[in-house]
């Protein structure tokens, strides 16, 4: 049995080359065809390999959220155990063999972050039509961290600036120092910079030239209310990428219904069925099944899973993702095989 502790996790996560990013890309998009295909009703329930209870979450009386999340894909089955305080986010990943041997445990926090960036990764490197020189990063979180992270790995040649606007100025602080610093020295062609809606009387006005210069908009915040409205984006029309992964519950926005829409009303999804049950902006524009393209499928129909898509001319490209125990379990296998291969981590017998 292997354990990776946080920072051997992060330690990988930062070493990645490209190619094993876009390994990371291909295991996901798979496990997201295979999800996608199990789904359909017409699927023999006798030949299921994935099986995703819902999760179990509640709360204790010291206000801490514990979530439970089991998933088996039959070749390894998987539970990260998370617990949300008030001092962040933390818990594990349990990998174990098809009888139920203790494989692995890995540290949950950095993967979480970075398997959801690479889900937004899955779609957006099949938009080949849309540029990616202006990168907007709403929040200021590890989810904000990783899209940035994953998306300068990918595009080096492309990125020019990223920036990153945020609720309040303390996390943003926190960005510049033990962020901005690492990334400013590997990307120097980059300009990195930062918006507080704190303390800044100007804020609209210069959010507005945020939006208004982003090719792709990466949200990763728990608004209730949209961190923008549409009308900002008209002020300068282009063909935009806009993820949102931050909501996950009926009264949470982050963009209004006219962005939602503005991918000629189709909306790119991880799952169909969750995202219509726990995504607010979905839930308030009223979409139904067939208002959305679920990832698994979309990959599944292509050649290969980076083969790029087709914008319609006038439209963006939305995505929301809610996340599923599944992606836990595909990352969560790949970081332990590459952290073995490192030499990372320890090795316990005897489970
Ligand atoms: N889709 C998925 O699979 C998935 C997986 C994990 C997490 N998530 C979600 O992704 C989001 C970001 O996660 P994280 O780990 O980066 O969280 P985090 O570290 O707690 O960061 C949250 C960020 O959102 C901002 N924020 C919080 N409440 C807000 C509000 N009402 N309006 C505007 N901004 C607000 C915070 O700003 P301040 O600095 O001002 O507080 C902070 O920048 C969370 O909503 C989380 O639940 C999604």
């Amino acid at each position: 049995m292997h354990v990776l502790s946080e920072p051997d996790v992060s330690k990988i996560f930062r070493g990645l080359t490209q190619d094993q990013c876009h390994s990371f890309i291909k295991a996901l998009g798979d496990a997201l065809i295979s999800i996608s295909k199990e789904s359909k009703p017409s699927f023999p329930a006798s030949d299921k390999q994935i099986h995703q209870p819902l999760r179990t979450v509640f709360t204790t009386n010291k206000n801490n959220s514990c979530i439970f999340m089991p998933i088996s894909d039959t070749v390894s089955t998987g539970i990260k155990v998370v617990t949300v305080a008030s001092s962040g986010i933390q818990g594990v990943i349990n990998v174990f063999n098809p009888e139920g041997r203790l494989q692995g445990l890995l540290a949950a926090a950095e993967v979480t972050a970075f398997r959801t960036a690479l889900a937004t990764m899955t779609l957006l490197v099949r938009v080949t039509t849309i540029r990616k020189e202006h990168v907007l990063v709403l929040g200021s979180g590890r989810q904000a961290e990783w899209h940035a992270r994953l998306a300068l790995l990918l595009y080096p040649e492309q990125i020019r600036r990223v920036s990153f606007v945020n609720r309040g100025a303390k996390r943003l602080a926190e960005m510049e120092r033990d962020v901005f610093s690492e990334l400013r020295a590997s990307y120097p062609s980059v300009s990195f910079v930062t918006l507080a809606k704190e303390g800044v009387d100007d804020y609209p006005q210069k959010l507005g030239g945020e939006l208004a210069a982003a090719d792709v908009i990466f949200s990763c915040t728990p608004s209730l209310e949209p961190n923008f409205g549409f009308a900002e984006l008209q002020k300068a029309p282009k063909q935009r990428f806009i993820s949102l992964i931050g909501s996950y519950k009926p009264p949470m926005h982050e963009i209004d219904t006219e962005t939602l829409l503005s991918g000629g009303g189709r909306v790119y999804v991880d799952s169909k069925s969750a995202c219509l049950e726990e995504a607010g902006e979905l839930i308030t524009a009223g979409l139904g099944e067939g208002d959305l393209i679920e990832m698994g499928d979309l990959l599944g129909a292509g050649r290969n899973v980076e083969e790029a898509i087709d914008v319609p001319v006038g439209c963006n490209v939305v995505y929301k993702c809610v996340g599923m125990g599944l992606m836990d379990l595909v990352v969560g296998k790949k970081v332990l095989e590459v952290g073995g291969e490192m030499g990372l981590g320890i090795h316990v017998d005897g489970f």
